[in-house]
């Protein structure tokens, strides 16, 4: 069995890659330009895994990618709210034309299924919470947009072209690996870094925005459940833990958890930014047999305990 994961030797999809090789899946290939992922998160996971080079933009270069191909897991992305605000014709090519692309080559190709990495960030601010599939799509900047287009192409291709594909909106995803090195870095790992460095951490606004941040494990466990449930091609899923914490809340944990004492600095809100995120995760439960295994705490030692061996 062969899969192909763009954006593969990124952050998240470096933990598929580890995911799908403990499921016995014979051949690997990570597909990347490596724009923001790096060659070395894929280090030493031996021969069943290769790492192709390559843009998502270029079309003829996904299709040599995937050519053979069972599953693909399209994580590629350029992504972060504030980028796609500062720079929005990067992501839209990317996201949405990128993406294109490898719904176009998987199907020439014959894959049996796509897997596509879309975001939370579609649902914008919503009255209820938690966020259920069935809520209308509220997206409130270019990158929520972007990801939605890509949902939106992922059941077009499953009804009119005959690809099989799921859409699993990502809900705040951490752990080992993920970059802190960029402005746009997700706030957990500029969180670690905080913490390990003792530079105090800025938190954008009154840092009672919440997030259902989810353990990269547990994401990628769910992604290899989409590629082979049931009667779900087409068809748009929460990937969540299903909790909340606000900023404030996490900052206090982590302090609690490592034991360092560091007071958060505040800054202005940041534009684009949805106030409160939690998923409903009832229907991936029923249809995908999504399971969760870690605690936002258990998630945060666990990280906290890679970011310390590996920054240290
Ligand atoms: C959004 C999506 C998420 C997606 C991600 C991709 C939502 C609810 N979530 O994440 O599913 O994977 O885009 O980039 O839309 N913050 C600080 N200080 C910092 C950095 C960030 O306070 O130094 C704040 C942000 O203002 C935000 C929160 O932390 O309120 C989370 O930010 P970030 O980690 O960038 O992710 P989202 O934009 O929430």
């Amino acid at each position: 069995m062969k899969a192909v994961v763009t954006g593969g030797a990124g952050f998240i999809g470096s933990a598929l890659v580890r995911h799908l090789l403990s499921e016995g899946v014979d051949s690997i290939v990570a597909f990347d330009n490596l724009n923001s992922g790096h060659a070395k998160n894929l280090d030493g996971l031996g021969d069943r895994v290769q790492l192709v080079e390559g843009d998502i933009r270029d079309y003829d270069a996904v299709v040599a990618a995937i050519a053979g191909a069972d599953f693909v897991f399209h994580l590629a992305a350029i992504p972060s709210v504030p980028r796609s605000i500062k720079e929005p014709i990067p992501s839209h090519d990317v996201n949405i034309n990128g993406s294109f692309n490898v719904f176009r080559a998987a199907q020439a190709c014959g894959v049996k299924r796509v897997v596509y990495a879309a975001s939370s960030s579609a649902y914008g601010d919503t009255e209820v919470l938690p966020k259920v599939e069935t809520m209308q799509a509220n997206p409130r900047s270019p990158y929520a947009a972007q990801k939605l287009m890509g949902e939106y192409y992922a059941s077009v291709f499953s009804s009119c072209f005959g690809l099989e594909t799921v859409s699993l909106r990502f809900f705040n995803v951490f752990g080992p690996r993920q970059d802190p090195g960029s402005a746009y870095s997700g706030v957990l790992s500029l969180f670690m870094k905080s913490l390990i460095t003792g530079q105090a951490p800025t938190i954008f606004g009154d840092g009672g925005q919440s997030r259902d941040f989810t353990y990269v494990e547990d994401v990628a466990a769910l992604v290899w459940k989409a590629a082979r449930a049931e009667g779900v091609s087409g068809k748009v899923f929460n990937a969540g833990n299903g909790n909340r914490y606000t900023l404030n809340q996490t900052w206090e944990l982590l302090q609690k958890i490592t034991g360092v004492s560091l007071e958060a600095q505040y800054g202005p809100a940041r534009e684009g930014d949805v106030r409160d995120s939690q998923a409903d995760t009832t229907l991936a439960k029923l249809e995908l047999g999504h399971d969760p295994k870690f605690t936002f705490e258990e998630g945060l030692r666990r990280t906290f305990d890679w970011y310390r061996q590996s920054l240290a």
